[in-house]
């Protein structure tokens, strides 16, 4: 893109304050700021002036979830049908690890966090090794494509790599990028990082299949015969992956995409719940869920909008194709972004000074035509560390962790 085209771009967003510094630059830094323009998309930058409309839902009824007691009496064959399509090689799984991890506050990616306390024990680690589990069960490698960002990704690669990845066959990992998107101040003016740099963060984990098509990744799914794709999170350190059960339920019900559910702590707890939304299954935010909502009871009396999702979601790969052109719904997220001041200083900001564009996974549940949420036990399931101390932190993993016999 040339000077003239990029003033074009930026006075039709009323973006060209990010030129502030531009005489000042070096060629090879000029020609990467022109670049970094063209590739920004802009257009979405005024909707952080209606947020209330975005965040508009339909009509929520309940969606029942397959409960422990279903899953108890039926381990076996959803077991037997698990393993019968991880044998086969038509499972594979996808690990979401491009976020920047901003509440744990580490500069390293997530992933590389020591939760060890004798003894080093790396989050990735303990992913690794909770695949390593199923591996060994269906006697069968499953494919790994791991997820990162501009801000993470040669760290994480350098970092498995450097640790023969934990056990984990390399042919079987694969690593792909997602994309960024620009970070604003709470008019939507797109802050400045560097003087040749927009600020950009990574544009939330919905992008995932879409990044993964665009490297070229969605050809040996098709190649190896990869029929579901169990995407996870990072930061859940106990989760089971491509857990066989899981799998089988899925199957056996006819579903296209299966959901791992835990049953709320507290009807306000942090979590996204199951649902229907004007008849197809969806997820209310837990910042959406109204009172009423909240304390609706279903016919047994228990909460209506009991089941919580931890982000461990089966999908259908021949649906995933069918929506992969789908827009996803935009969110707009208030969060703490470096900028430059206007002395041209970088500063680092304590609380939140503007807005980060995201699509979630979540919402691609809703573009899905039946989900199966999938109810697992807390205690054993879900330890997400998202904080260093408190509630859902590297405290609470640990004590999960070595409630399940990990040795710390
Ligand atoms: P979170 O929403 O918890 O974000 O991500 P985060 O980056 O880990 O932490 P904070 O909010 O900055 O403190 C849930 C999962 O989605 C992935 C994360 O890596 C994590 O596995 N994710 C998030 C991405 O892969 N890309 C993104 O752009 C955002």
């Amino acid at each position: 893109m040339t000077l003239t085209e990029a003033k074009q771009k930026l006075a039709k967003y009323g973006q060209e304050h990010v030129l502030k510094y531009y005489d000042e630059l070096s060629d090879a830094q000029k020609e990467a700021l022109l670049a970094q323009i063209d590739a920004t998309d802009m257009s979405i930058l005024a909707s952080c002036k209606n947020r209330e409309e975005l965040a508009k839902k339909g009509v929520i009824t309940p969606l029942a979830a397959m409960q422990l007691p279903e899953i108890e009496a039926n381990k076996a064959s959803f077991t037997a049908t698990g393993i019968e399509a991880i044998k086969a090689g038509k499972v594979g799984a996808v690990l979401l690890a491009g976020g920047m991890g901003t509440r744990l506050g580490s500069d390293n990616p997530k992933g590389m966090y020591n939760v060890g306390i004798t003894r080093d024990l790396y989050i990735f680690e303990c992913l690794v090794n909770n695949m390593l589990d199923v591996v060994k069960q269906a006697d069968a490698w499953f494919h790994l494509f791991v997820m990162t960002s501009d801000k993470n990704h040669e760290a994480t690669v350098s970092f498995l790599k450097e640790h023969d990845y934990f056990g984990y066959k390399a042919e079987y990992i694969h690593f792909f990028m997602q994309e960024m998107a620009a970070a604003t101040d709470y008019d939507g003016k797109i802050y400045l990082e560097e003087k040749g740099k927009l600020s950009t963060s990574p544009n939330g984990n919905g992008g995932w299949f879409v990044s993964m098509q665009k490297a070229g990744l969605l050809d040996l799914v098709k190649s190896e015969g990869i029929e579901w794709l169990n995407v996870f999170a990072v930061d859940n350190v106990c989760q089971r992956i491509c857990d066989p059960a899981f799998v089988g339920a899925t199957i056996q019900k006819n579903c296209v995409v299966g959901a791992k559910v835990v049953k709320k702590n507290a009807p306000d707890e942090k979590v996204g719940v199951m649902c229907l939304e004007d008849g197809r299954p969806s997820i209310v935010e837990y910042y959406e869920l109204t009172d009423e909502l909240m304390n609706a009871k279903d016919a047994n009396g228990d909460p209506a909008y009991y089941f919580g999702v931890i982000l461990n979601y089966l999908f259908r790969v021949p649906e995933l194709i069918e929506i992969v052109e789908n827009s996803l719904p935009l969110h707009i997220v208030e969060k703490k972004i470096p900028y430059l001041n206007e002395a041209g200083e970088l500063v680092k900001p304590e609380s939140p000074n503007g807005f980060k564009f995201e699509n979630l996974v979540l919402d691609m549940i809703h573009q899905m035509s039946s989900c199966l949420p999938y109810e697992v036990v807390r205690e054993y399931e879900f330890a997400p560390i998202k904080n260093k101390t408190g509630i859902d932190s590297v405290e609470s993993a640990r004590a999960l962790l070595q409630k399940n016999g990990v040795v710390l």
